[in-house]
């Protein structure tokens, strides 16, 4: 049985990965209608993934005894100045999630709750290698700067760059 502060945390929890699944969802959308077709692809997998992150914490939530309330949700920007400023935004949120995260792990330690704790590493893991994602995309980026061909080879291979740094680091395929 989870007490009631801890369940209040996962469900802020609940909604921050709501919001990411969201915001990626809006910057999918963003990049298709931009003719970065190979990035859209990417940011849709990655709103699928957040929405899997909620689904998760909804599951425990409910199973220990507490109930993994579905947030509203705010209007994500919809418009972004290129392809550079979107992952950068990527990178900035996915720091905000890990630091989410990390007051979490701690509010349970406080709370001595764990078997929360111990759900909560999965997350932990998953924030390093988004981090790693993020940086790793945008110092390719910052290789190509203004040249067309090299964002349109990027937009072609970018679905590749994460299986690639998952092989190269270890990280788990899923
Ligand atoms: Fe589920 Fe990207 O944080």
């Amino acid at each position: 049985m989870i007490s009631e502060k801890i369940a209040k945390s996962l469900n802020r929890q609940v909604q921050l990965e709501a919001e990411s699944s969201q915001i990626y969802l809006a910057m999918a959308s963003w990049a298709e209608v931009e003719g970065y077709n190979g990035t859209a692809a990417f940011l849709y997998k990655h709103s699928d993934e957040e929405r899997i992150h909620m689904l998760k914490l909804i599951k425990f939530i409910n199973e220990r005894g507490g109930h993994g309330v579905i947030p509203a949700l705010a209007q994500p920007s919809l418009k972004y100045k290129g392809i550079k400023p979107l992952f950068e935004e990527v990178l900035s949120h996915e720091i905000h999630v890990s630091g989410e995260i990390n007051k979490l792990v701690d509010i349970c330690l406080k709370e001595k709750d764990y078997t929360t704790h111990n759900f909560l590493q999965w997350y932990v893991g998953e924030q390093i290698e988004e981090e790693a994602l993020a940086r790793r995309i945008i110092d390719k980026l910052k290789l190509i700067g203004d040249d067309k061909g090299g964002h349109y080879l990027f937009d072609r291979d970018v679905t590749t760059i994460e299986s690639a740094l998952k092989s190269e680091k270890g990280f788990r395929s899923e």
